[in-house]
């Protein structure tokens, strides 16, 4: 396909945001055409579908949730992903499989075999060209959660520093079957940034 596929994965407060941001200005600067968009979410379905998961206050089944999730995705790759990619326009992704393999496998016990079936089988074992995991120390996320204030907080922001391990480590394990480019994002901003630039250079041809 013509457009390239980026996903930044990782446990809140690891900096995603910021750096999505920041790669959506480059891009814009070196006139390559792109979106941004998030999982769930990123269609007006998906959108639907996300707050019926947020709000579920972590009550459902974890199949039902797993099947939610998976039904935002695929909404989101047939109706919107794969036509932009085919028309040339590059897509910076909020999350993707990983926090699947994560959330729903390592914390709400579905077997990653039924996970990756699932993704195998409804999506055709889509891939992004490039998944960024970011990787904190478990105490700095922790920290970085106190210091806010928990306004838009959900059932899914996890609050115990025995969790927040458990979440890092999954998507640790996920860099073990899958292809994805661990970030160091303990690191300040900008050299977060100089990493994912350095992927995001070879990725895209850029001198
Ligand atoms: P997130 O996108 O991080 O936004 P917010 O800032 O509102 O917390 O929240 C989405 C939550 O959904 C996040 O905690 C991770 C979870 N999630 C899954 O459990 N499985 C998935 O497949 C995806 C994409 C997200």
């Amino acid at each position: 396909m013509k457009g390239k596929f980026i996903v930044i994965d990782g446990c809140d407060f690891t900096g995603k945001s910021t750096q999505i941001q920041k790669i959506a200005s480059y891009l814009r600067n070196k006139n390559i055409k792109h979106i941004t968009t998030r999982e769930p979410g990123g269609t007006k379905f998906g959108e639907q579908i996300r707050e019926i998961i947020l709000e579920s206050g972590k009550k459902l089944h974890p199949y039902t949730e797993l099947l939610l999730f998976m039904s935002s995705r695929s909404e989101h790759i047939y109706g919107k992903i794969i036509p932009m990619l085919e028309q040339g326009i590059s897509i910076i992704c909020d999350r993707f499989l990983a926090s699947s393999f994560v959330y729903q496998g390592v914390l709400h016990g579905v077997p990653s075999e039924v996970i990756l079936s699932v993704h195998k089988t409804i999506l055709n074992n889509f891939q992004p060209n490039l998944t960024f995991i970011m990787d904190m120390d478990p105490e700095i996320i922790l920290q970085r959660m106190q210091a806010v204030e928990f306004k838009g907080c959900n059932a899914y922001d996890s609050t115990q520093l025995k969790e927040i391990a458990q979440i890092r480590n999954g998507f640790l394990e996920f860099t073990k079957i899958q292809e994805c480019t661990i970030i160091d994002a303990n690191q300040e901003q900008e050299k977060v940034f100089k990493v994912i630039l350095e992927k995001i250079n070879e990725t895209f041809n850029i001198n």
